[in-house]
């Protein structure tokens, strides 16, 4: 079934002292849209954020993760070191970490194959570079982003799957993708899916789109058909934004 979903990322901000106080600002906001809320806390501030959100309607969820199960991978960390924690969710992919970080479309679907195999939820994010836009590439980047590292998946798989298109050159940049090029860009992606996994699948896919998504221009992207919520950067850092954006719906 297709959900509506907000999640914040805050990559790498906010120590233990901030974590705390942007999560009591979190819970003092009242949620008055149906959307499931999720938020990305750095590695060492998850537990205590799990901790502090168990009685509340907020997914605590993890930024990233390693692909092998343990082992000697200095500064890595594994989905069962995060399901030992209580984590249920990962975002991989992200263009962070495929710039800064060397993720490959190949290694990622190794990460999905973990988090799969962990029964773990996967926020997956790919998106093209203004490059590729300017070139008219941005279809074929997306699609070959999704096939290098979905494809090889059963069906069953996608249930424990949302993804996240997130065009570059809109994250951080204050430059968001109109309306109507995210309603495009998520048709396409639908019709991605659609043509090897069927229908039912490509329209229970929840879609989240990123990038520069603020409570200003949150309603008129979440109007979109295809758009079934955000993954948020810098207005996830401030607990109204976050609500306001939340409450877009
Ligand atoms: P932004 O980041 O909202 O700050 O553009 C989005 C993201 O990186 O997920």
């Amino acid at each position: 079934m297709r959900k509506n979903i907000v999640a914040g990322n805050w990559k790498m901000n906010n120590g233990l002292i901030q974590t705390e106080t942007l999560i009591s600002e979190l819970k003092q906001q009242t949620k008055t849209s149906n959307a499931e809320v999720m938020i990305a806390p750095t590695f060492t501030n998850l537990w205590h954020a799990f901790q502090s959100t168990r009685q509340d309607d907020i997914e605590v969820v993890a930024q990233n993760m390693h692909f092998a199960e343990n082992g000697a991978y200095t500064g890595e960390v594994s989905a069962s070191m995060l399901k030992s924690i209580g984590i249920q969710t990962v975002i991989l992919g992200h263009s962070e970490r495929r710039a800064y970080f060397n993720e490959t479309d190949e290694s990622l679907a190794q990460k999905v194959d973990a988090a799969l195999e962990h029964d773990m939820r996967i926020v997956f994010c790919f998106g093209e570079e203004l490059s590729d836009r300017k070139s008219g590439n941005e279809e074929a980047v997306v699609e070959s982003q999704i096939k290098k590292a979905l494809f090889h998946l059963d069906a069953s798989a996608y249930k424990n799957i949302v993804l996240a298109y997130e065009p570059v050159w809109a994250i951080g940049t204050g430059e968001t993708a109109s309306p109507e090029q995210a309603q495009d860009m998520h048709a396409f992606i639908r019709k991605t899916l659609e043509s090897k996994y069927g229908h039912t699948i490509a329209d229970d896919m929840t879609i989240l789109y990123g990038g520069s998504v603020k409570p200003g221009n949150a309603k008129e992207i979440f109007s979109k058909p295809d758009v079934d919520g955000g993954l948020i950067g810098g207005a996830a850092l401030k607990a109204e934004d976050f609500y306001a954006i939340v409450n877009a719906f």
